[in-house]
């Protein structure tokens, strides 16, 4: 893992950082792969990010657009991941339909529908059992509690380590949400995280030891590239302690 700590001045610059290295992942994956899989984040945070890549020109017809969790509600919902990202990018460009491959929240039984996506994720990757697919980007958020996905402290999901997907708890409400490791498999992991409220957090995932299950980001350790892209307002604590 070859982690790379950025800090920018605030959250438009931060946004913009985001979109280039996005921009560059995604166009290297095309010209190297012919094709770039990438999962969408959550959240507030990514939303303006995902407004200013639907203005980009890009090979749309070549991405293959993912999420890495999902709250167990219909797209039309106003919490809904796939809605907001739909809102802000996908249903901006064109994207193919069959391109967009989301988390299905609509059986009522949250296990069953991460039994369902993770069949979907081997199809499309060809994955046979026990083996995880190579994402080539994952874009990942992080809770002021040190969450990311939805994968939450002290949650039984923490501990998955045979499956793709697998079903996450945010106090008491069910998420669909990917695995430690098949985050961990990815080619390139970048986390956008903005705002003081993560300074806590941060300090913990950033410490030299901290106990993982109480800051599940500490687990996201890819094989590939890690980015941590920050604002100074979340960054500013760990600035001075990380050799950048
Ligand atoms: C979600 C996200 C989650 C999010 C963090 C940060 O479904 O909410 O995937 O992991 O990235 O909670 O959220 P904000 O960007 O809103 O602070």
């Amino acid at each position: 893992m070859n982690r790379v700590v950025e800090v920018v001045e605030d959250k438009s610059a931060l946004i913009a950082r985001s979109l280039a290295l996005t921009v560059e992942k995604i166009m290297e994956a095309t010209r190297d792969r012919g094709q770039c899989t990438i999962a969408l984040s959550g959240g507030s945070t990514p939303k303006p990010l995902y407004e200013a890549i639907a203005a980009q020109s890009l090979p749309w017809d070549k991405i293959h657009v993912f999420w890495g969790d999902e709250r167990y509600v219909p797209p039309t919902d106003p919490d809904s991941n796939e809605g907001m990202a739909r809102g802000a990018w996908l249903d901006r460009v064109a994207l193919p339909p069959e391109n967009i491959h989301p988390m299905p929240t609509g059986a009522s039984d949250p296990a069953a529908d991460a039994e369902t996506h993770d069949a979907q994720l081997r199809d499309f990757f060809k994955s046979s059992a026990g083996e995880f697919p190579e994402f080539d980007i994952i874009l990942l958020g992080m809770g002021d509690d040190g969450h990311t996905a939805s994968l939450f402290p002290h949650t039984e999901a923490l501990d998955v380590r045979d499956r793709l997907i697998t079903v996450g708890n945010k106090d008491g409400q069910p998420r669909l949400t990917f695995t430690v490791p098949l985050i961990n498999r990815a080619r390139c992991v970048i986390f956008v995280v903005a705002g003081t409220s993560k300074q806590p957090a941060l300090e913990q995932i950033f410490a030299e030891t901290a106990d993982e299950r109480a800051y599940p980001s500490r687990q996201i350790q890819p094989a590939g590239e890690l980015y941590w892209l920050l604002d100074r307002a979340a960054g500013e604590a760990i600035e001075q302690r990380i050799n950048f």
